[in-house]
């Protein structure tokens, strides 16, 4: 079932400098759903317009960033909301209840100065502004337990705990008032290997306990292939393919996506890998027809000259390119 519903984003960042206006492309003309009960992985090299997709999907848009087109419905109950068109008291009714966010570099979330205890207090209480010290006390330290997190983080300050266990507790305050939707943004890439797998394991956690829906934001497919139900590769400010994550690791349609999943260390393997050498176009300019084409050994005319659309190429399983669409597919 669809639980958020994005459709058509534009999302450019506009800015004016010595008189002259510069617009950057990141989010052009996106359209992704979000499933109830499913974690889904956004991917892509750093720069493709993840990090904005998925603020625009939340629904904060601010200066510079204006949103040009589209809308976000999200379903609450039996009413449907365009989060990007709700009033900033409405909003309040549903953000950190129901939608939840953990911004990219999120461990500084956390107010240096004061305990963590007051940290998950001022939240609850601008929440839930009823809540006894006695109710707080129990709703804390039990979510902080059922996330295995020892109770004593609330009496430390943020720089006497590790980066590993900084980056749980903010997905522990993230995630205390059971929203039913939670994006991460890059969540567990500060962190060392071990420590990453940790984070995983909570995030994997707490939907799998909630069964509410996840969308995660890393750039680093391990990630995806070990925590994602879903994945959509994005490229230059689109989504280039998307399909269940293991479609998109066993049957890969798009030249890009094949290098993304070629380009994941595997011990042990010395073979040849895909090379795709070049960077992604300018998302000031962007270059009309396929974007990924000058990266693209199998290009063909067309690819200059038209835009490949995302379509249906098999069950759940969407793609934007004019070598893998095969008779019969259907633009969605
Ligand atoms: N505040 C901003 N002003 C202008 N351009 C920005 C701003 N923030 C991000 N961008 C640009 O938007 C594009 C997408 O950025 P971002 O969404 O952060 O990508 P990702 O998360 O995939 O690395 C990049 O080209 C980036 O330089
Ligand atoms: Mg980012």
């Amino acid at each position: 079932m669809t639980l958020l519903e994005a459709k058509d984003l534009k999302a450019y960042y506009i800015t004016k400098s010595y008189g002259i206006e510069r617009t950057v492309h990141a989010v052009d003309d996106i359209s992704l759903d979000v499933n109830t009960d499913e974690i889904l992985g956004i991917a892509g090299e750093s720069g493709c317009g993840k990090s904005t997709l998925l603020r625009v999907m939340f629904g904060i848009i601010r200066p510079p960033l204006q949103l040009i087109h589209g809308t976000v419905a999200y379903r609450s109950g039996d009413r449907s909301l365009d989060l990007l068109s709700l009033t900033d008291d409405e909003y309040r009714q549903i953000r950190w209840k129901e939608l939840s966010y953990i911004p990219q570099g999120s461990m500084s979330v956390l107010n240096p100065l004061r305990r963590v205890r007051k940290t998950f207090w001022d939240f609850i209480d601008t929440h839930r502004p009823n809540t006894t010290r006695r109710e707080f006390e129990d709703l804390v330290t039990g979510h902080l337990s059922d996330l295995g997190l020892p109770a004593e983080v609330l009496d430390a300050f943020p720089h006497q705990l590790s980066g590993g266990m900084r980056q749980r507790v903010t997905i522990a305050l993230a995630t205390i008032l059971k929203p039913r939707l939670i994006f991460a943004d890059e969540p567990t890439t500060a962190l060392d290997v071990i420590v990453q797998s940790g984070v995983i394991d909570l995030l994997r956690r707490i939907q799998a306990e909630a069964r509410n829906s996840l969308v995660i934001v890393t750039h680093d497919m391990g990630i995806h292939a070990n925590l994602a139900d879903r994945i959509a590769i994005m490229y230059a400010g689109q989504i280039i393919e998307e399909a269940p994550a293991k479609q998109i690791f066993g049957n890969p349609q798009h030249p890009y996506t094949k290098y993304l999943i070629h380009s994941l260390p595997r011990i042990g393997d010395k073979s040849h890998r895909i090379s795709s050498p070049g960077r992604p176009p300018s998302l000031m300019v962007p270059p009309k027809g396929c974007r990924f084409r000058d990266r693209c050994e199998q290009k063909r005319r067309i690819c200059r000259e038209e835009r490949p659309l995302l379509v249906s190429i098999g069950e759940n399983h969407k793609v934007a390119c004019f070598l893998a669409v095969k008779e019969g597919a259907h633009a969605s």
